[in-house]
């Protein structure tokens, strides 16, 4: 039985921005008091960079998956957010040994369930996968209630998409539970109105008539992001510190009017405010979204 309100991201390509609205999401999710778990099951375990936790080698997560013991839970990485961490042992190792051993590979879904259903009781479950569609990316869709699908705008982001209907049919045969709630666009030029435009109306046509294109986007933002990722904060965490030493530098100007002294404050390269406020929106978007699939299959249940 898939667990309630749990979401992944399904892409075959990398790059596409699925660990950073995954922590983003889960980060502010928790900031707004629901309590999240976050497992990543990335060998690069990049959720790490995002968050600024100890990066990990995955040896507990993987074990977990293939031998059913309890995996090691980062609790309160920030208030209300609980991590289950990646790292590189989830890699060839991992994957070596579900392709020598079919019991195993068979027995994953069952184990990613378990696994994280072991780590406690959640309002909000965020799955981040690496790119690809191994076995690891199967289970998890057979785990979850949504799935959705971070798109760049060049052609071969979107072309990435299009077999997308085709495994979320398998994937939804085996899960009843699954939705497929559609593209979110990452990395958009604030200007590109032309391109956002057709890549919605590509991705609608790949997509089919039951999925949407989200309304929010995350924007183009290459230096507040890679600030964010190079500080472990979420976008918002940035912001909210570049609000503080802003505050800061106008209370030192005020108290040396005079300039005789030269105070040194926080300061960013990067706007992180635009970025977070995308994040805000895109949260508030899938959240609302994963409400009504939520309310609409208890009704179906009733
Ligand atoms: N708003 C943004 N605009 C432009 N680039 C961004 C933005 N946010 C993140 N990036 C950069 O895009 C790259 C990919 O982001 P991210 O790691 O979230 O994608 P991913 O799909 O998880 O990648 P992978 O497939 O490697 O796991 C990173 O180098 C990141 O720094
Ligand atoms: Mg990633």
């Amino acid at each position: 039985m898939a667990i309630a309100h749990s979401l992944c991201f399904a892409q075959a390509k990398g790059g596409v921005g699925k660990t950073s609205i995954a922590t983003n999401v889960a980060g502010l999710s928790a900031a707004a008091d629901l309590r999240v778990l976050l497992v990543d099951l990335d060998p690069q375990g990049d959720c790490a960079r995002d968050l600024g936790y100890p990066r990990d080698d995955g040896a507990e997560t993987s074990a977990a998956l293939l031998a059913g013991t309890e995996p090691a839970v980062l609790r309160n990485v920030r208030s209300n957010l609980d991590v289950i961490p990646g790292g590189a042992l989830l890699g060839d190792p991992f994957l070596d040994a579900l392709l020598d051993n079919r019991a195993l590979a068979d027995a994953l879904p069952t184990r990613l369930e378990a696994m994280i259903r072991s780590a406690g009781d959640y309002d909000l479950v965020v799955i981040d996968t690496p790119p690809g569609h191994t076995s690891l990316n199967r289970a998890v869709l057979a785990v979850v209630t949504t799935v959705l699908a971070p798109v760049r705008l060049d052609a071969s982001s979107i072309e990435a998409t299009n077999d997308l209907g085709e495994r979320f049919a398998k994937a939804r045969a085996l899960n009843p539970y699954l939705t497929l709630a559609g593209a979110v666009l990452f990395a958009v030029p604030v200007t590109a109105h032309r391109l956002e435009a057709d890549a919605r109306r590509q991705l609608l046509e790949l997509l089919g008539s039951d999925a949407l294109v989200f309304r929010s986007v995350v924007r183009y933002g290459v230096a507040a992001s890679k600030e964010a990722r190079d500080l472990g904060k979420l976008a918002f965490e940035v912001d909210e510190i570049s609000e503080g030493a802003r505050v800061a530098r106008f209370a030192a100007l005020r108290a040396n009017r005079d300039g005789s002294q030269i105070v040194e404050t926080t300061r960013f390269i990067s706007n992180a405010g635009a970025l977070a406020d995308d994040y805000h929106n895109l949260t508030a978007e899938v959240l609302g979204f994963m409400r009504e699939q939520h309310a609409e299959f208890e009704r179906a249940s009733a």
